[in-house]
């Protein structure tokens, strides 16, 4: 079988040393790249690393090797285009359908999924015109995915920042399986919860669970390559933020259910995959607890947790909001599920098992997506984004 052929855009950003890595991971990972950097681009990393990394030619402009035409053949034969970084004149130009260099031409003669990773300064990035043209791209069906937050060129911080190249790497990977032009989730807003809560007992110590939040982080990975605006309310996971993901973290159940209910409002679908604690202790100890020698330790008493599932499916922020559970089980797995999904009252219930190289901590997880509608999905044992595809195949279905 022939390789999926890519096409990495490299424009002129300070991230575009970044971009090797992404190159890099691409070839090993089977694709054969074509790098298409901009002349700004080669300011900061030059053709020869291009070429010697991708084994092709770089050209920056339509007139070399003119008999070939590749201001035209390049992109018709490429299988995904990712721009990364894109400076703001990069979406300027593609959302305006400028063509004065190869790259360009290259965006509008594609019929592939593309992807931009922008990269820029907070102001670029929040100026007007930057997001009048992600909007413009966004709706035509381009992925673009939402800058990270962190150290910018010089001593600024803010959003605007590339993603980790690992984590663009994985957009990449899941836009070119899906094989589509016209993202399903485009436009809709999906809420994912991911973690474990902790309760704390005193300054030092608390209550958790064993959720390592790599099935959330998964889901919003997925949502986000097929196109939606992703809320990911990570509760003590972590793990890096994920590609194009707007990440909001928490610790505790009664922060996490604030940050649903706010985030909530105008969602398309609400998916609870972080391990909520039940109970939380009922009182918080300003300082240490101490151990005394001659005592037993006081009981630790507890008190309810609000049932975050039960509050958002019951009161839908919108109509046709699609609700979404998980449930690990040990015992009774399908009938305690189908009990759950009931009490819940949420459109789906995740009903996994908890057992080894499953469920808490692993890569991989097998489940029964149970429907209210009374359906079953089995979804066999694999890669946890394997399960997150099928979650949001299943909440497409009901969008629709
Ligand atoms: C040191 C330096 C860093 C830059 N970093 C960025 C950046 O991160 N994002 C951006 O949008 N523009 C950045 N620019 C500005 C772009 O290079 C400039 O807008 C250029 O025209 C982009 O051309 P291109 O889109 O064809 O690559 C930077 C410029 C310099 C000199």
């Amino acid at each position: 079988m022939d390789k999926p052929k890519v096409v990495l855009g490299v424009s002129g950003g300070i991230a575009a040393y970044k971009a090797c890595e992404l190159l890099r991971r691409l070839t090993e990972s089977g694709h054969d790249v074509r790098v298409v950097p901009t002349a700004s681009a080669l300011h900061f990393v030059g053709a020869a690393t291009w070429s010697a990394l991708s084994g092709h030619p770089v050209s920056t402009e339509v007139w070399d090797d003119v008999h070939e035409v590749p201001h035209v053949r390049i992109g018709q034969g490429a299988d995904l285009v990712v721009v990364a970084p894109a400076t703001a004149d990069m979406l300027a130009k593609a959302a305006h359908g400028l063509a004065d260099d190869l790259l360009t031409n290259t965006l509008l003669t594609a019929r592939c999924p593309v992807v931009f990773a922008p990269a820029m300064h907070t102001e670029m990035w929040e100026h007007p015109a930057t997001q009048e043209n992600v909007a413009t791209l966004r709706r035509r069906g381009a992925v673009v995915i939402e800058p990270a937050v962190g150290r910018l060129t010089g001593v600024d911080t803010g959003k605007g920042r590339l993603p980790d190249p690992v984590e663009i790497f994985e957009v990449c990977r899941r836009v070119l399986a899906r094989g589509v032009t016209e993202p399903d989730l485009k436009g809709r807003h999906v809420v994912v919860s991911a973690g474990g809560t902790r309760e704390p007992l005193d300054p030092v110590r608390f209550l958790g669970n064993r959720s390592s939040g790599k099935q959330g982080y998964a889901l919003a990975r997925t949502a986000a390559a097929r196109g939606a605006r992703v809320t990911l309310l990570a509760a003590n996971t972590g793990l890096p933020d994920p590609a194009g993901v707007d990440v909001v973290q928490v610790e505790t159940a009664v922060q996490l259910r604030e940050a649903v209910l706010k985030a909530a409002a105008d969602a398309d679908a609400v998916v609870m995959a972080a391990a909520v604690a039940d109970f939380r202790p009922a009182e918080y100890a300003t300082g240490k607890i101490k151990k005394k020698d001659d005592k037993d330790p006081e009981p630790v008493v507890l008190v309810r947790n609000p049932d975050i599932l039960a509050e958002v499916s019951a009161d839908r922020a919108r109509p046709g909001q699609v609700v979404v559970g998980f449930a690990a089980e040990t015992d009774d797995v399908l009938a305690n599920g189908r009990t759950k999904l009931v009490r819940k009252g949420c459109d789906l219930l995740v009903v996994n098992e908890v057992g080894e190289r499953k469920t808490f901590g692993s890569e991989e997880n097998e489940a029964v997506v149970l429907g209210a509608d009374g359906s079953e999905t089995t979804v066999p044992y694999g890669p946890k984004e394997a399960l997150a595809e099928t979650v949001w195949d299943l909440v497409a279905q009901r969008l629709a």
